[in-house]
Formats: structure tokens, C-alpha cells, sequence
């Protein structure tokens, strides 16, 4: 197979298009990320990196706690906006119309309009380069019942846009087959 050579810095896969809440009461701040993903299953870790000019690294570096919220691809031009404007700017919850949720455990607020919201706590962090790197432990989950079967995300419901190369990306339902099906 003929290859090309590509710049290591190239993203091959599609990336989540998380909007992340830090901050809280007034100061509470939403900013778009790409850079986020499971890391652990138990106990349940993700992983966000900010570069530390964002707004939200002050923020973060405060109170040491996250929420993750999905959009759906409704909802997409608000999680673009979220990644274009600072907080330092703008009241972001206002100029979206977004209502803010208490939270269960952690003192940041959640995005009451998204269907899909996930409590975090920085149990660790590493400065990498541009990025810093939080790991999150995942503390509490909540989500549109729509969006669960059998205590799990429903795959055949799934509809929040991803990020790559610079563009959103549908991912159509097309299930390949199940974990472990090279077996049968
Ligand atoms: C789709 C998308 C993904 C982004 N991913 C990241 C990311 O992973 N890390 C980061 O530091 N900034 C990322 N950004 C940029 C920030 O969201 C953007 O600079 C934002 O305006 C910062 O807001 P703040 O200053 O209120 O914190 C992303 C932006 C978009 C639109």
C-alpha cells in the first residue's frame, strides 16, 4: 500500500464537541472543547486540555472542578459560539439564552438545555506544551432519558456532532457489529 507522510501533528479521528462549564455563580464560563476523552473505566476518568490563555483556565485552576456538557447537533451553533467569544467579553449563558443547573455534587453549574451532562473533579493535571492537561474524575452523570437503554448511552440515539479538521461532523447511526462479535 502507498502511503503519504502527513505532519504528526494531524488528527485522524473525529473528536467530541464538548461544552464545558468552570466557574461558578456569576463567574461561571462555557467554553468549547475538542480535546477531551474517556481515559479510565474504573474508576471513570476523562481528560480536557485548555490552553492556559483561555479565560477558562482561571477558572478551572480556582475551583478544580468541571462539567462536561454535550449539545446535540441542534445545538450546535451554541457550542460554536462557546469556542469562538471569551468570557472575559461575554456572559455567554446570557447571550445563548442558556439556563444554568445545579449541579448534584460539584459547585459548577450545568447546561440545563443539553441533553448530556457529566460532573467532574481534577484529581491530576500535566503541562504538555500548549495544552494543559486535566484528568477529570467523573463523579456524577446525568442525561435525557431519550438518549439511554439498559443503563447506557443508546447508540441508535446517539446525535452529538463531533469536530475534525476544522469542520462538525454528523455521525450517521450505522452500528458495524458488537464488541467481541469476531468470535461467534
Ligand atoms: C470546536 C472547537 C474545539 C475547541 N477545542 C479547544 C480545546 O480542546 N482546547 C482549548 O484550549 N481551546 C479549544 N477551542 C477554543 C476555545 O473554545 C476558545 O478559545 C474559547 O473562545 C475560549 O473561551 P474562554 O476565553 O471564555 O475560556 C475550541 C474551539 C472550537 C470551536
Amino acid at each position: 500500500m502507498k502511503k503519504t507522510t502527513l505532519s504528526p501533528k494531524i488528527s485522524t479521528f473525529p473528536m467530541p464537541v464538548a461544552v464545558v462549564s468552570v466557574g461558578t455563580g456569576e463567574e461561571a464560563n462555557l467554553i468549547t472543547l475538542g480535546y477531551v476523552g474517556k481515559v479510565c473505566a474504573d474508576p471513570p476518568i476523562v481528560v480536557i486540555s485548555m490552553r492556559p490563555s483561555r479565560h477558562s483556565y482561571q477558572l478551572i485552576e480556582k475551583h478544580g472542578e468541571f462539567v462536561i456538557n454535550y449539545p446535540t447537533i441542534d445545538q450546535l451553533k451554541a457550542a460554536d459560539y462557546c469556542g469562538t467569544r471569551s468570557g472575559r467579553d461575554v456572559n455567554k449563558w446570557k447571550e445563548l439564552n442558556l439556563t444554568k443547573e445545579e449541579a448534584t455534587i460539584v459547585r459548577v453549574p450545568m447546561i440545563k438545555d443539553f441533553p448530556w451532562n457529566m460532573e467532574c473533579k481534577v484529581i491530576n493535571k500535566i503541562e504538555l506544551g500548549t495544552h494543559i492537561c486535566y484528568f477529570g474524575e467523573v463523579i456524577a452523570t446525568h442525561s435525557d432519558p431519550e438518549y439511554v437503554k439498559t443503563n447506557s448511552l443508546d447508540p441508535k440515539q446517539f446525535n452529538f456532532p463531533t469536530y475534525i479538521a476544522g469542520n462538525y461532523l454528523e455521525i450517521k447511526s450505522g452500528i458495524l457489529g458488537k464488541h467481541g462479535f469476531s468470535e461467534e
